[in-house]
């Protein structure tokens, strides 16, 4: 079939399209499974950097192999004593008219974290392994299998003879795991005039899951992040606890009291005094917003695997507990390090590691100044001579975007095409940290587009992504594209004036001529 004979919209590219992908699927499996086997993860830059970079140079390879341009950015914050991965820049034009159309902008992170046998995977984490249709490994959800689909979609393009109908960047990290360091540097200097970000008129994100295991989802929001460190000293080295158990002041002892005042483990209430002055509070339309979501609590004590061991939720009905993971801040205790359990010890000094999800209007520095207050006046009550401090490791914004706006709908639509159905409308917990900056630094709309299923199990043991969603997400991202460039008016990223209120749509003929911006009323 040739791009004369094939119009970008009509149904028979996509049946032709879907046919493609699915008899390729085995050819997308295997590939997902050299990816799987190189071991990218960023927590452990001393061991696994080069592995990182082999990724980076697997996926450049591709990105010629398909005829793009592509250019490995060396990470703005790496230096001699700290090497980083870099930063891959890929870009494939459309063949015809790529002045005139619109370019979209990918995002997606090719490390992972880390995984080992011991950890209770049934079958190496890094060897993709297929079970009922499944494909086990590290990174296959998380976010491998859907970064690495945008390159299907370039390739079934050209083997069925159509062109792009929009110019595709792709900007892939090596560091998400670990707090995307260096992307922000990155992406502000990537947003300046006639930089690569500059002409990207959309983003599309996948990296975030479905609800549930069966309803598509497009996400318009994510939490935020603020990670800390609280450590405690007691003296400078590692004390026998036979010896000197009994004479001296214990760093741990100070660290399990600090820690347990934190948060109330009933309820999940967080005990910090100011922690919710800035967090909104509900109205009737966001509660509205709810009511049509498809959530089962009972199948979702299932799959957080909850259900066989204490068969309770910390709240019991829909709403509460979609908003308790999505729009209110929530505060976890992930361990103590720097103390040995295995020695009968006394520590030197410990380190308690916790981190709170942050909402809209909470701003990681203000958040730290309530954390460390309440840490300091929770330590100066246990009158201990030890010494503490905090810090602030990393912290992100949370992001909420508009679902109205046609970035949106064209996800929709091509969601709708694959699955016979609307996607939900959801927001998400967790947190893709550049996302409200890469918003902030270019102006342009962004869409998390999550492609795997609730139960994928990112970070756990047994991480997967389904086949069938493999398969249905490089048809939603392929058809996605088409949709998108049909998004009638000028260049987004060549003006970017505020976007137009209701009103202002009002004016005659302003909508039919697809004006999307105040300067050209
Ligand atoms: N893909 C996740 C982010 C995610 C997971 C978003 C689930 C929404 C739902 C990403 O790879 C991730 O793990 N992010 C970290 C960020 C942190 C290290 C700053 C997270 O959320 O813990
Ligand atoms: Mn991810
Ligand atoms: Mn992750």
């Amino acid at each position: 079939m040739s791009s004369t004979t094939v119009n970008d919209n009509d149904e028979a590219f996509q049946s032709t399209f879907f046919q493609h992908i699915e008899q390729n699927t085995p050819l997308y499996i295997s590939r997902l499974a050299e990816a799987v086997a190189i071991k990218s993860v960023s927590c452990d830059l001393q061991s696994y950097l080069p592995e990182i970079n082999k990724m980076m140079d697997w996926t450049e390879a591709w990105i010629t192999r398909l005829g793009g341009t592509s250019s490995l950015l060396p990470n703005p914050n790496a230096t001699k004593e700290k090497p980083l991965p870099p930063i891959l820049l890929g870009e494939f034009r459309a063949s015809v008219d790529a002045e005139r159309k619109k370019t979209l902008c990918v995002y997606g992170h090719l490390d992972v974290q880390p995984a080992e046998m011991d950890d209770g995977w049934l079958s190496d984490p890094f060897v993709l392994t297929e079970r009922d249709e499944k494909l086990f490994g590290r990174g296959s959800t998380d976010d491998k299998g859907p970064a690495l689909s945008w390159l299907w979609v370039v390739e079934a393009h050209q083997k069925l003879g159509v062109d792009l109908p929009m110019n595709i960047k792709l900007l892939y990290e090596g560091m998400e795991e670990s707090g995307s360091e260096g992307m922000f540097e990155a992406i502000a200097q990537l947003s300046k005039p006639s930089e690569f970000l500059n002409d990207v008129d959309f983003f599309c994100i996948s990296d975030n899951y479905w609800l549930g295991k069966n309803t598509p989802c497009l996400t318009y929001g994510l939490r935020g992040l603020a990670f800390f460190e609280v450590t405690v000293k007691c003296a400078e080295q590692d004390l026998h606890s036979g010896v000197l158990g009994g004479s001296v002041h214990e760093a741990m002892n100070d660290m399990v009291k600090l820690l347990s005042t934190l948060v109330e483990s009933g309820t999940g209430k967080i005990c910090i005094d100011g922690i919710m002055d800035d967090v909104r509070t509900v109205t009737k339309e966001e509660e509205d917003l709810y009511t049509d979501i498809d959530f089962d609590l009972e199948e979702f004590k299932h799959e957080t695997r909850v259900k066989t061991v204490s068969d309770s939720l910390l709240k019991k009905d829909k709403m509460s507990l979609l908003m308790g993971r999505w729009r209110f801040p929530s505060l976890s205790i992930h361990g103590i390090v720097g103390a040995d359990a295995s020695k009968t010890c006394i520590s030197a000094q410990c380190t308690g590691k916790f981190s709170i999800r942050l909402v809209p209007d909470q701003d990681p520095e203000k958040v730290k100044k309530v954390v460390t207050a309440h840490l300091e006046k929770e330590f100066a009550k246990l009158n201990s001579p030890n010494k503490m401090s905090v810090i602030l490791s990393h912290g992100a914004k949370a992001w909420l975007s508009n679902p109205t706006h046609p970035n949106y709908e064209a996800g929709a639509r091509a969601t709708e095409r694959v699955y016979g159905r609307r996607p939900d409308f959801t927001r998400e917990g967790g947190s893709i940290p550049i996302t409200s900056f890469i918003e902030d630094a270019t102006q342009m709309n962004v869409l998390l587009l999550p492609v795997g299923a609730s139960d994928d199990m990112a970070h756990s043991q047994n991480e997967k992504y389904n086949k069938s969603n493999l398969v249905n997400g490089i048809k939603v991202l392929g058809l996605y594209i088409h949709e998108l460039s049909k998004v009638k008016g000028p260049k987004p990223s060549s003006c970017r004036c505020e976007p137009l209120t209701e009103e202002e749509l009002m004016i005659p003929g302003a909508f039919m001529k697809g004006f999307r911006c105040k300067c050209e009323i």
